[in-house]
């Protein structure tokens, strides 16, 4: 005999006049190897059509189901119910704008973070078409492979404490951002320029370090070293 599991999910709707936020309660029994997507799936086709959730891949590759799940940010879609207890509490992530239920949008803040940081290539070399890619070696590629696997999910904004309290910190994910591009030698941009990018507020300086960043990442992300690198690089500009 399976398990009756009671999820408390934060509900509200902000696009409807009169709305108010509040927390229903849904009971499900538990089938096994149950994750959240199936369970809410399950719990919108008999109990509430309306709940709004965001899924799309269900392999923990787009980030799109990060939500708080018994207090904890964490991607939906990877989550079994077995490893819960019997009352799961689901909340939207907080700091992104919510667009209802448990759904926030992100895309909103990584597009803006991402133009802010110009994550992008820095370089006067011409394009070429003909010519062959440009190596660099493994040590090198491997840690941008790493910075790269990040699927902004937001789930370390959402543990972040100097997120909450200053909107304009660009968080773990910009963190890891920079980091890719500091790492990448074809990026010319100059220590003047990366110095007054990231020496901020709201770049390296306004980071804790105390890292709830790492563990809550799903794709456990290396960002202890990549933070590390760059307090490490920093540091060497400013003392040039
Ligand atoms: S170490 Fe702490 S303050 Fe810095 S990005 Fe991670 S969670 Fe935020
Ligand atoms: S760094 Fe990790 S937790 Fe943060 S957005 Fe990227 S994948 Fe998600
Ligand atoms: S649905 Fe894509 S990461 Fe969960």
């Amino acid at each position: 005999m399976g398990r009756t599991l009671t999820f408390k999910i934060f509900r509200y709707n902000p696009t409807l006049e009169n709305d108010q936020a509040h927390i229903e309660a849904y009971r499900l029994e538990e089938l096994p190897r149950l994750n959240l997507f199936s369970a809410l799936n399950m719990i919108r086709e008999q109990q509430a059509p309306d709940l709004m959730f965001d899924f799309v891949c269900r392999a923990g590759i787009c980030g799109s189901c990060a939500m708080m799940i018994n207090g904890r940010p964490t991607l939906a879609c990877r989550t079994l119910t077995s490893d819960l207890p019997d009352t799961i509490e689901l909340f939207p992530l907080p700091f992104f704008k919510l667009l209802g239920d448990l759904s926030v949008d992100t895309g909103v803040w990584f597009r803006a973070m991402g133009e802010h940081l110009e994550s992008w290539i820095h370089t006067q070399k011409e394009f070429n078409p003909e010519a062959q890619e440009e190596r660099m070696d493994n040590e090198t590629a491997i840690k941008i492979y790493d910075s790269e696997r990040c699927i902004e999910c937001g789930c370390c904004i959402a543990g972040c404490a100097t997120a909450q309290v200053y909107p304009d910190f660009i968080g773990a994910a910009g963190l890891n951002r920079i980091g890719r591009f500091l790492f990448d030698p074809r990026d010319e941009r100059g220590d003047q320029e990366w110095f007054e990018l990231v020496s901020t507020d709201e770049g390296i300086f306004g980071c804790i370090g105390m890292m709830a960043c790492d563990d809550v990442c799903p794709k456990d992300l290396p960002l202890l070293e990549v933070f590390s690198y760059i307090r490490r690089k920093v540091t060497a500009m400013a003392v040039k």
